[in-house]
């Protein structure tokens, strides 16, 4: 079989299974398969297929028809133009908490610091965020945190692709717990923020696959996560610290109000790129 045969041959297998973008992510697929750039496809479409790789390729194919996200088969994502590795223990990343890096490095440019500055992610998952502003800033040092032992283990691989190793810290642990008061310049943190009432909605892709402790809040306090970090930066954060966190829109509204209650004096709200509320960030007085 050829490149443009199998490529063939997976769209259409994806196609049956109700996946939109069929062609596209058979390409992705076949390209990953085959440890080649998307491109190497076009110039070699008539390049025969060994039997290990058209295995592979029937292999991944077949999982992605059964609807596992693509990321964990082929265990790349993009995320702020860095390519991470992903597995099944931690969250893919989303384009959307890109905004949560933007407005970090938004912020940070305007700061000025005696000492180096230091972020924190917490629930970092592939250490997406903490990597993505630590590339950008190269000034500041990171500490991830997560309870998840398997997502750290996929953070500490991408942290080494990255030659991070020096600047960012990853620890076990339950939000910012016995972190130091006055030890960070900025909290970044996209906590779990899916309703149970909202689960049946979300794909299968997110539904049978994806870590249920990376997304889900309880229903009779959602805020739960929020509050024990927000209230836990108060301490934590030197003054002018950043806290920006990602949220739902259905849940932004009410969190901004909150953090003002909590003792952050000015929350802000911002969209994301497709026009839903999805960050909220605030300084310490
Ligand atoms: C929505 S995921 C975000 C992952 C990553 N920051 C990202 O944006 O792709 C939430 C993360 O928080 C972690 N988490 C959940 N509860 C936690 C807790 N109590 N303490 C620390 N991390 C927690 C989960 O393991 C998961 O990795």
């Amino acid at each position: 079989m050829t490149i443009a045969q199998a490529v063939q041959v997976v769209a259409e297998a994806l196609a049956e299974a109700g996946i939109a973008e069929a062609r596209r992510e058979a390409e992705v697929l076949v390209a990953a398969a085959l440890r080649v750039e998307r491109a190497y496809l076009i110039a070699h479409a008539e390049q025969t297929l060994a039997t290990e790789q058209l295995q592979r390729v029937r292999g991944w194919a077949r999982r992605r028809a059964a609807r596992e996200p693509l990321p964990y088969i082929t265990h790349r994502v993009w995320f702020y133009g860095l390519e991470l590795c992903v597995g099944r223990g931690a969250l893919i990343p989303r384009p959307e908490t890109e905004l949560l890096v933007e407005r970090f490095l938004s912020w940070a440019r305007q700061q000025t610091f005696k000492e180096t500055p230091i972020l924190i992610d917490a629930g970092t998952g592939t250490g997406a965020i903490a990597i993505a502003c630590l590339t950008r800033a190269p000034q500041w040092l990171g500490v991830g945190i997560d309870r998840s032992h398997a997502a750290l283990r996929i953070a500490a691989h991408n942290r080494r692709q990255l030659g991070l190793e020096p600047r960012l810290l990853l620890m076990q642990g339950d939000w910012l717990r016995g972190i130091r008061p006055h030890s960070a310049h900025a909290i970044l943190a996209n906590p779990p923020y899916v309703l149970p009432d909202e689960w049946d909605s979300l794909a299968p892709e997110i539904r049978h696959y994806e870590p249920r402790g990376a997304l889900l809040v309880p229903a009779e306090d959602p805020l739960q996560p929020y509050r024990t970090i927000a209230l836990a930066a108060l301490q934590v954060l030197c003054p002018p610290g950043l806290l920006a966190v990602e949220t739902s829109p259905r849940l932004a509204p009410t969190l901004a109000e909150a953090l003002q209650r909590w003792g952050y004096p000015n929350p802000h709200l911002e969209q994301d790129y497709s026009g839903h509320l999805r960050v909220v960030w605030a300084t310490i007085p």
